[in-house]
């Protein structure tokens, strides 16, 4: 990982940073996207945690449940088999030792996976599932058939503390990416459980009032105040910015 000595690491869980990317307007996604102004942006977003030598060195990120079908699974339905034999309770642990995990937000077990393992640009990761007991056993049998490793996160919502011990535990996940969306970056914020934000802005905006911005409570978590401690603010390439904060977690 890179100079992190101004953050104070936490024992028990693992570090957890939320990197993004942003219009100038803060929106994480929608049509500033397909801008040429983004691809100086991109590429430093790209470099910091998953480049040849990043400064975010992680052993997995994690994203909500819209991150996931928009980027690589597409909506698509699970192929399930409602008379599936029923799976032991608990977790499933399929591989404990990936050099890279995506760690994706599925606390009622929608998404359609086809393989255990999925590829980001030149990054290569094992997909695990955090589920709730909302899941089905249909549901963990189709992950269980497809060598997916999964996490039950809690009964009915998902408990993020809860959820880092078992990263961390089972998976010896010590640095952990929040890679979004605002939806899942804010419910970490909110629960105190993210150590540092560190966003690329692009050049770009386009005033969209529909899109997410980088914090979204969307009915789910609270707005209440956050504060943040700026660490460092970089020009980088293609006319973007990297600031980099801690979270004054505690405080409002
Ligand atoms: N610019 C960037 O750097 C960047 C990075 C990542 C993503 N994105 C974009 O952001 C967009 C999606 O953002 P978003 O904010 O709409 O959605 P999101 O956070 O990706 O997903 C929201 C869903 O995740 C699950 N989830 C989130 N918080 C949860 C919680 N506290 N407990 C249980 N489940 C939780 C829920 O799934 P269920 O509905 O199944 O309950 C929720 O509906 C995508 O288009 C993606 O491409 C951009």
């Amino acid at each position: 990982m890179g100079d992190m000595s101004d953050t104070t690491l936490p024992e028990a869980r693992p570090f957890v940073f939320c990197h993004m990317m942003t219009s100038l307007d803060g929106k994480i996604m929608g049509r500033y996207m397909s801008s040429p102004g983004v691809a100086g942006a991109g590429k430093v977003f790209y470099d910091l945690a998953f480049g040849e030598d990043p400064y975010y060195r992680h052993q997995g990120w994690l994203s909500g449940r819209v991150t996931t079908d928009d980027n690589f699974t597409h909506y698509r339905a699970p192929v399930l088999d409602e008379n599936a034999a029923p799976v032991p309770e608990g977790d499933f642990v399929a591989v404990s030792d990936a050099e890279k995990y995506y760690i994706s937000i599925d606390a009622s077990g929608r998404v359609g996976w086809e393989s255990a393992v999925l590829t980001y640009q030149t990054t290569t990761a094992h997909v695990l599932e955090v589920l709730t007991g909302q899941a089905s056993n249909a549901y963990k049998a189709f992950l269980r058939g497809l060598g997916i490793s999964y996490v039950i996160g809690g009964d009915e919502e998902v408990d993020f503390a809860l959820l880092l011990d078992k990263l961390k535990g089972l998976f010896g996940i010590d640095t952990l990416m929040l890679g979004g969306g605002g939806v899942l970056n804010w419910s970490f914020i909110q629960a105190g459980l993210c150590d540092e934000l560190s966003v690329v802005i692009a050049p770009v905006a386009d005033g969209s009032s529909d899109t997410p911005t980088l914090f979204e409570t969307a009915g789910r978590t609270s707005d209440t105040p956050r504060g943040f401690s700026l660490q460092a603010a970089e020009a980088r390439e293609g006319g973007s910015v990297w600031l980099r904060y801690t979270v004054d977690n505690g405080e409002n």
